[in-house]
């Protein structure tokens, strides 16, 4: 049976997933799972133990409390794992790649969906945001979306979202960024990001920040 309260958006990196979870969150007071923020946080921690053992980095992932909220004010996701704030340590280009590694792991991706299913509380409705919401994580979801743009779009946006939290990229290498990590996220064999059968793909190359969210409201009313 399909589930109301839940909306799931996938897609490439930089197609404006997180901005519209954002605002649709905020807009029907739903939670908000940002789902890379995990897999970032796998990223990190195999930089800080140096190694890129999946099992090691599960049981140092299991072994404190992960805490991610939405702040309206500051507009992002504070990010706590256990007393430690990992917010900025979780943005830079570094992490996100090894995150992008690490996503093909199939330890990793089965460690990480118990975390990600918590997030659900049918009184409260939840904005799942990632790769394979609508595919693997929430299936049963009644309402997904799937974003894509093209590169020259979504290397701009990564760059002002990367300038807000005081980081410099150069614009070439960020483009080369990200044809790595489509190349790996839609082709690996595990959970590749692709839209659920169900899924609604949006092209959000020319649409604002607010003409997205004024769309996928009028989808979801009907
Ligand atoms: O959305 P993001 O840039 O924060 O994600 C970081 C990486 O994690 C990205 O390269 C793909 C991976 N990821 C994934 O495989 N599945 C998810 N549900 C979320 C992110």
């Amino acid at each position: 049976m399909k589930v109301n309260n839940l909306i799931t958006i996938d897609g490439i990196s930089g197609a404006g997933k997180g901005t519209l979870a954002k605002s649709l969150a905020l807009e029907l007071n739903y939670s908000l799972l940002d789902s890379g923020n995990l897999y970032r946080l796998v990223g990190l921690i195999a930089k800080r133990l140096e190694t890129n053992n999946s099992e090691e980095i599960a049981k140092e992932l299991n072994s404190r409390k992960i805490t991610m909220e939405f702040d309206n004010l500051k507009d992002l996701t504070e990010v706590f794992f256990g007393s430690e704030r990992v917010t900025e340590d979780l943005r830079n280009e570094e992490v996100a790649m090894e995150a992008s590694n690490f996503a093909k792991d199939s330890f990793i991706r089965n460690t990480l969906i118990k975390h990600q299913r918590d997030y659900f509380d049918s009184n409260k409705g939840l904005i799942a945001d990632g790769r394979d919401m609508g595919t693997v994580i929430f299936p049963e979801a009644r309402w997904k979306f799937f974003l894509i743009a093209s590169i020259e779009e979504r290397a701009k946006r990564r760059l002002r979202q990367l300038k807000e939290v005081g980081l410099e990229v150069k614009m070439p290498i960020l483009i080369d960024n990200i044809k790595v990590r489509d190349e790996q996220d839609t082709n690996r064999d595990i959970s590749p990001t692709v839209p659920a059968e169900d899924a609604l793909t949006i092209d959000t190359s020319n649409l604002s920040a607010e003409g997205l969210k004024n769309k996928v409201l009028e989808i979801i009313k009907d």
